[in-house]
């Protein structure tokens, strides 16, 4: 599919007025998105875990309004007004005008709330841009019944993505996979896919526990950390690296190969990390807590042999990522080794989900 094909059709009716709301999960990439170039066209293929558990659940509601001269909305995070929200909102409708020309007809009240505890340091802009995406989508059907639903998710992913790339990987489960490769049937820049080769069942209930190292503000934002890797010295090999790496995973996922499944992920946060690290300027986003915990995972997996490993996002909280049956030992493990390095103590267990649900009433 080319930008071309989510260009809207005809319009037949505009309500009056409406309300639609979409719970979309965040997710956790294996190989990761680092590097992009305009507009939001990635410089790598990624793939991740959708999540379940943490999620954001948003409302739009619309009112038809008599001028169309520019976008009219109000935002509430929580139930309370966040304008600090709004520039990113505002900038998202004018990359996705020409897709939803509705958008100047209504005055729009977009109510959103996460799953997760506020201010965790975990990255909402996944879900929270999916389930906005997902919401405008399920009005644009409104106006135009006859859009078909593999085009309404295929468009909504599109969309997600020019709000924030990670989360055009957010309105499908379990694994979704982005960015263009050649080996993968297809895969896109523009959106992402359910991945399209067979994935062993242990990988379609794998666990997630989310350690809270460092919550806050982060030291710099995933926009900033992108631009760095132009002129970036080992940008090149990075981005063929993740190529590969997406090659790499077919057998592993297909065979449930967890020796190599783990090397590969692990080998993935790290080098996301050090990219930041070597980047001009560099910056360091992991605690001394993020190594602890490392350390333990490694400690704990050669002493127990259980198939735990970690990834990290472009923060120091770590997601320890395991299989559904080594459930008990290893959420024992972390209450009784991890926690103590969490702020707070506080960590969320998840696991892998199936994508954005709408949420009626
Ligand atoms: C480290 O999707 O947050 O989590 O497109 O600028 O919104 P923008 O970036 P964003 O970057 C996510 C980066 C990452 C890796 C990943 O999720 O693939």
């Amino acid at each position: 599919m080319t930008e071309n094909d989510f260009l809207p059709g005809d319009y037949q009716n505009l309500p009056e007025q409406g309300k639609v709301t979409w719970k979309a999960p965040s997710n956790i990439a294996l190989v990761k998105y680092w590097g992009k170039r305009p507009v939001q066209m990635p410089a790598n293929p990624s793939i991740s875990f959708t999540l379940d558990a943490c999620a954001t659940t948003t409302s739009v509601s619309f009112e038809k309004k008599n001028t169309k001269d520019g976008f009219s909305f109000d935002l509430f995070f929580e139930g309370k007004p966040k304008d600090d929200f709004k520039p990113k909102i505002q900038t998202f409708l004018e990359r996705i005008e020409m897709y939803l020309p509705f958008l100047k007809e209504y005055h729009f009240t977009i109510g959103t709330s996460n799953s997760f505890p506020h201010s965790s340091g975990i990255a909402s802009s996944a879900s929270g841009m999916a389930a906005l995406s997902m919401c405008l989508m399920d009005i644009e059907k409104q106006l135009n019944p006859k859009l078909d639903d593999s085009l309404f998710f295929v468009k909504a992913s599109y969309l997600a993505r020019l709000g924030s790339g990670s989360a055009c990987r957010s309105t499908k489960g379990n694994l979704v996979q982005w960015g263009a490769h050649q080996n993968i049937p297809n895969s896109s820049d523009l959106y992402g896919i359910e991945y399209p080769f067979e994935i062993n069942p242990v990988f379609k209930s794998y666990c997630d526990t989310i350690l809270l190292v460092h919550k806050g503000q982060k030291q710099v934002s995933s926009t900033v950390g992108h631009q760095l890797m132009h002129g970036h010295p080992y940008a090149e090999n990075r981005f063929e690296q993740a190529f590969s790496n997406l090659d790499r995973l077919k057998p592993i996922l297909a065979d449930c190969n967890l020796e190599e499944f783990i090397e590969l992920v692990e080998s993935e946060a790290l080098t996301l990390h050090a990219m930041m690290m070597t980047s001009m300027p560099y910056f360091m986003l992991m605690k001394p807590d993020t190594l602890e915990i490392i350390n333990k995972i490694w400690e704990y997996r050669e002493a127990t042999k259980t198939p735990v490993c970690f990834t990290l996002d472009a923060g120091a909280n770590v997601h320890l990522l395991y299989p559904e049956a080594d459930k008990e030992k290893v959420q024992d493990f972390i209450k009784n080794e991890l926690a103590e390095h969490c702020q707070n103590g506080q960590y969320i267990h998840d696991q892998v989900g199936l994508g954005a649900i709408k949420i009626n009433g």
